[in-house]
């Protein structure tokens, strides 16, 4: 895949994926710089209700593999 939490493993970055994709859990979460955040598209519903439960959740917070 090419979202964030793929890309991360391609690179050996720790960040865990504990559900592989499926919106399921919030180990995937990632803060990103305000500017990169701002061109996404919206999250969706299920990845809101996600997020709400991510440790230290910001404003510019995502799960990494919902990111592209
Ligand atoms: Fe579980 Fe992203 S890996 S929501």
């Amino acid at each position: 895949g090419d979202d964030i939490l793929s890309i991360a493993h391609e690179y050996d970055v720790d960040l865990e994926g504990a559900c592989e994709g499926s919106v399921a859990c919030s180990t995937c979460h990632v803060i990103l710089p305000e500017e990169y955040y701002n061109l996404l598209p919206e999250p969706e519903d299920d990845e809101n209700d996600m997020l709400d439960m991510a440790f230290g959740l910001t404003d510019t917070s995502r799960l990494g593999c919902q990111v592209k």
